[in-house]
């Protein structure tokens, strides 16, 4: 039921898209993994499981605490990974690790999904100048190594995974890895902070280039992972839509600087404290924007999501041009169903031209708002989407029903619970 403002407090924990890569690295010692502050959502589970499949141990020790032990791993079908996996882009990961203990990695294929194609074209050219020979079996990828290369790599893109499987793969390698144009988000720095924790000799360099000196081997980590910035994203732009004051606790200014300048300029505002950040709309209301999303320090694709709603909130026109996936506005037709007026285009909007350019993706939306939202019933498409409908359902007049809100469990930590919290009416 909508038209309430949201208020009170949540809390937030560790990054799903840096707890999973963090499980992961548990995987290149013998030695038990301590990983802290470890949100219960789903995406952890499905990393757990994948673990366990393999012979790996995985123990809840209470409170966000990890222990995970990866003694005694033996080969899994890649098939059974992959119905385990479901459409975690994590399987591919793995190829790093298990390169380094078997010599030998047989491997789902992970497919598109509603935000875009995905390939993983890179991560294989990776692994392949690493010396891995890669043969594509059915619906899945075979790599063979006995024993990774260090080599000199290019990102053609600074892609988030491809730059954590150089990662994976090139700490225990024979020499030296280069990554030229490789990611540099706060997630990918914090599995770095564990690989040299591991004992990995690891440097980033200005320029978005990081050096990977490989090591023997690796030894256990205790680590207690950065705060979901993405989460803390959602709530704030929930915060400012309902008209409400929320507090996140945990919240990192440092991690969300962009989004932070961003929410000032529609007309949000915040205040920093030590152990958290609290977000609401500003006296002046709500103001239209042009922004385009990109690969940090830029303003994140998961970012994009609860920022359109607030958009349509705002007094005047706004145009988002997604430049990361090609088809991640696919939700945008339900919102126009609740009232929104979001106009989907091919072209690049708003100045600069990106991959996406002729290629008649429906990449661009302008945004005019402010328009009064009306309930709706609703599928969730995938997860970003999916919370920023409950925002958009909590900002509509009347009761909406949400339906497979399982995807957002995918990555929201109790999100349910904490909207109660907050005030919100909402049934299960
Ligand atoms: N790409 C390729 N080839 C590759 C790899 C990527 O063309 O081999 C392209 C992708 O198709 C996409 C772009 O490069 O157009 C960026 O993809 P990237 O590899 O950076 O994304 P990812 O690692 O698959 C992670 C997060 C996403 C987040 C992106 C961008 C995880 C599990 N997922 O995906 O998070 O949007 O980085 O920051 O870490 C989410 O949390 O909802 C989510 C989708």
């Amino acid at each position: 039921m909508g038209g309430k403002p949201l208020r009170g407090q949540v809390i937030v924990r560790g990054a799903k898209n840096a707890v999973a890569k963090e499980m992961v690295a548990a995987l290149l010692t013998a030695e038990t993994c301590l990983l802290k502050n470890v949100s219960n959502v789903q995406d952890t589970e499905i990393v757990a499981s994948m673990i366990q499949a393999m012979g790996g141990e995985v123990s809840p020790k209470g409170d966000g605490v990890l222990a995970i032990k990866a003694a005694k791993l033996h080969s899994v079908h890649y098939r059974e990974l992959k119905h385990i996996a479901g459409k975690s882009r994590i399987p591919i990961l793995f190829a790093g690790p298990l390169l380094a203990r078997f010599g030998e990695a047989m491997l789902p294929e992970l497919g598109g999904c509603g935000i875009g194609e995905r390939p993983i074209n890179f991560h294989l050219d990776a692994l392949q100048k690493m010396g891995a020979t890669i043969e594509m079996i059915p619906k899945g990828v075979h790599l063979k190594a006995k024993k990774l290369i260090g080599a000199k790599i290019h990102l053609q893109f600074s892609s988030v995974g491809a730059t954590e499987q150089v990662l994976l793969a090139g700490v225990l390698a024979e020499g030296v890895t280069t990554l030229t144009n490789a990611a540099i988000e706060p997630e990918i720095l914090d599995l770095i902070a564990v690989l040299q924790k591991m004992g990995a000799i690891i440097s980033v360099d200005t320029d978005r280039v990081i050096t990977i000196t490989g090591v023997k081997e690796l030894k256990a980590y205790e680590h207690s992972t950065i705060p979901d910035r993405n989460e803390t994203v959602s709530w704030a732009c929930a915060a400012a839509a309902t008209n409400g004051k929320i507090k996140i606790k945990n919240a990192r200014q440092t991690d969300i600087m962009t989004f932070l300048n961003v929410f000032r300029l529609v007309g949000g505002e915040f205040e920093v404290a030590d152990d958290g950040i609290t977000f609401f709309r500003g006296a002046e209301g709500l103001k239209p924007i042009t922004l385009e999303t990109g690969v940090h320090p830029g303003f994140m694709t998961d970012w994009q999501q609860p920022m359109t709603i607030l958009l349509t909130q705002a007094n005047g026109t706004s145009i988002i041009h997604e430049t990361v996936y090609e088809e991640r506005f696919g939700y945008i037709h339900a919102l126009n169903q609740m009232g929104a007026k979001i106009k989907l285009h091919t072209e690049c909007l708003g100045g600069k031209l990106c991959r996406y350019s002729q290629r008649g993706y429906q990449h661009s939306a302008i945004i005019t708002g402010p328009t009064p939202l009306h309930s709706a019933n609703i599928e969730v498409p995938d997860l970003r989407a999916g919370f920023s409908y409950v925002v958009a359902a909590l900002v509509a007049n009347g009761t909406s029903t949400i339906g497979n809100i399982g995807l957002i469990n995918r990555g929201y930590e109790n999100f349910v619970e904490k909207l109660l919290l907050l005030g919100a009416e909402v049934t299960e």
